[in-house]
């Protein structure tokens, strides 16, 4: 089968670009030309990816000019200033990283603690969650993918707030597995700190909030008002957010909107028990538990941060902006970490 998408991947080896690699190397559409990390330049990509069958040698930089899709795995602010280049270069680009989430410039020195270096290019970005944006990916030339906790509380909080039953503030606890913080090491995420542990941090506002609100207001909930508090896990991969809320309404109501919200979406599922994240790890899917105690709505959300919180949902977004089936490469479950 010809595969005619070339693919570029930049930052190929972190575990975002690890996931992403390993789900297209089994897309029948894309041929996986160009992989660049600094620290690998020059090294071979069989030393990296010993079980798929790429020749040649990692690269420092990608060259958009051979690709047709280049995507970013790179840390915020680092892919953003190449990323005119790229679309100069004439490829489509697929941004994991944050810096096209936000449509408002003056909140990236707020969040990200420095100018945008490519404030032209925000009106242009799609917001990669395709349960709210299919349409507007289709002709993406530029994706910005949301980040995993977003995608997990956007999705548990979607349909309550388009529905109108969300009667009070909403508290968002977030779970995440210790691969969220990327490969790098450091203190905070070494084993002995971090093993039979758990702690909440960015208590004071974490830089996910920023786009949950954005995407969140847009369903048409002005005055939303949200708390968001993330937690480290001792766990390698998975989210799992717990969302609270007044009911306006009946839980059953609540069930009847989230079931309408997300009838026929392929990797968002309501499922009848709160789920856990290790349901969800290794696959592209969201799972979606809607319950109360009382009349506090308690919504959970569980997903996989390296794939329907970054590579994956990569891959379904390209997917949408290329024309193939949104489901292509990711039927099955990627097995590393
Ligand atoms: N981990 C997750 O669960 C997750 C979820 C959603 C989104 N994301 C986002 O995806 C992106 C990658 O995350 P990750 O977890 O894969 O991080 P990671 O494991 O730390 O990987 C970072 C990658 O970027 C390269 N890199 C680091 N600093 C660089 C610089 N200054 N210039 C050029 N390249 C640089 C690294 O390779 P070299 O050092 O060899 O160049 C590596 O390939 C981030 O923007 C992150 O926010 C991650």
């Amino acid at each position: 089968m010809t595969k005619h998408v070339r693919a570029a991947v930049a930052g190929a080896n972190g575990y975002a670009g690890m996931t992403l690699v390993h789900l297209l190397a089994r897309h029948p559409d894309v041929a996986i030309e160009q992989l660049s990390s600094r620290s690998l330049a020059g090294k071979p990509l069989a030393s990296t990816f010993p079980l798929l069958s790429l020749e040649g040698d990692f690269l420092s930089e990608v060259d958009a000019s051979k690709a047709d899709v280049v995507f970013s795995c790179l840390p915020h602010n680092v892919g953003a200033a190449k990323a005119a280049g790229w679309l100069e270069g004439g490829a489509r680009v697929i941004d994991m990283s944050a810096d096209f989430r936000l449509k408002d410039a003056s909140q990236y020195p707020v969040w990200y603690r420095q100018e945008h270096p490519a404030p032209e290019l925000l009106a242009r970005a799609v917001f990669g969650l395709p349960e709210l944006h299919e349409e507007d990916l289709k002709s993406a030339q530029l994706v910005a993918v949301p980040g995993c906790y977003s995608t997990a509380s956007i999705l548990a909080l979607a349909p309550a707030v388009t529905s109108g039953l969300v009667g009070s503030d909403i508290v968002v606890d977030a779970k995440s597995g210790v691969s969220g913080a990327g490969r790098s090491p450091g203190l905070g995420v070494h084993f002995s700190e971090v093993n039979e542990s758990l702690g909440a941090y960015a208590i004071a506002g974490h830089r996910h909030l920023p786009e949950v609100m954005q995407e969140l207001r847009a369903l048409g909930h002005n005055g939303l008002r949200l708390t968001f508090v993330p937690h480290l896990a001792p766990m390698t991969r998975g989210i799992l957010a717990t969302c609270y809320f007044d009911l306006k309404g009946s839980v059953e109501e609540l069930r009847g909107a989230y079931a309408e919200f997300y009838a026929g979406q392929p990797f968002t599922r309501v499922v009848p028990e709160s789920p856990a994240t290790k349901l969800a790890s290794h696959t592209n899917f969201c799972l979606v538990h809607v319950g109360a105690q009382g009349e506090k709505a308690v919504v959970t959300a569980a997903l996989d941060n390296l794939v329907k919180g970054a590579a994956g949902q990569g891959v379904e977004c390209f997917n949408i902006a290329f024309g193939f089936d949104r489901g292509t490469a990711l039927e099955s479950a990627i097995q590393w970490p």
